[in-house]
């Protein structure tokens, strides 16, 4: 059965959007906890445009679940991660440009970097998992290079429609049936919904998905007329008449 890693950026995108302290992605660490999260994850992004130091730092103390932590190669990056040590290193590629990461990691044309990065998580006691798209050569290159584990990128399978969506289903199968014959630990994610999730929840020897947009846009909704409700009894609470 594959565990779930909740990926809580966007509780920090919220709080960056007034850059003030709420809402802080630590109570989502704690509240994805008692829902049954197996992981949580956060993208510590060159531009700290969600998750800062401060979030790793504590979620680095109060997680008692798979932290994972998603990075680019870059070397003051995969230094604050030896320092911090997250139970695991998920290397991702990273344009400050893009909206989400769009795109796995190209380990084939950034063979150096990569394998320096690796060989420092490693050193440093952690896990490393590389991000990377459904294909033979990068899964192979990454089983050479000493990753433990590879997360499929399943974002064009999130946005294929109709018969497009089981071709990709097939590759992502076929992908993690070469991820697992190399020896390596079978993970995907990216764009992944309550609609979508199955089929790949399903692939066999999946252990670990990454899910963060849909999971915290349907928060907003089972949580939001309980929201309301507490700010009405508070200015009822206060009212003259
Ligand atoms: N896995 C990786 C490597 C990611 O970069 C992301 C997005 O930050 C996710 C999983 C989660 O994707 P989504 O937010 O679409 O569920």
């Amino acid at each position: 059965m594959s565990e779930l890693g909740v990926n809580i950026d966007h509780v920090a995108t919220l709080r960056e959007a007034r850059k003030t302290d709420e809402p802080d992605p630590v109570w989502a660490a704690a509240l994805a906890e008692l829902g049954g999260a197996d992981g949580i994850t956060i993208h510590l992004r060159e531009d700290r445009r969600h998750i800062q130091e401060r979030d790793l730092r504590i979620l680095r103390e109060t997680v008692s679940v798979k932290l994972n932590l998603e990075l680019a190669c870059d070397a003051d990056g995969i230094a604050l991660a030896c320092e911090t040590k997250p139970d695991q290193a998920t290397l991702v590629p990273e344009r400050r440009e893009e909206i989400t990461t769009e795109g796995g990691l190209d380990i084939l044309t950034n063979r150096e970097t990569v394998s320096t990065a690796i060989s420092r998580l490693r050193d440093a006691g952690i896990t490393v998992s590389l991000f990377i798209d459904p294909d033979p050569d990068q899964i192979q290159l990454a089983a050479e290079l000493g990753a433990e584990a590879v997360e499929l990128h399943t974002g064009r399978y999130a946005n294929a429609v109709h018969n497009d969506c089981d071709t990709e289903l097939n590759q992502l199968s076929l992908a993690g049936q070469l991820v697992r014959s190399a020896g390596l630990t079978l993970h995907a994610g990216h764009g992944l919904t309550y609609r979508n999730v199955q089929p790949v929840a399903g692939l066999v020897g999946m252990s670990e998905l990454n899910i963060g947009h849909s999971i915290i846009a349907r928060a907003i909704f089972s949580g939001l007329s309980q929201a309301v409700r507490e700010m009405k009894t508070l200015i009822t609470a206060a009212s003259h008449s």
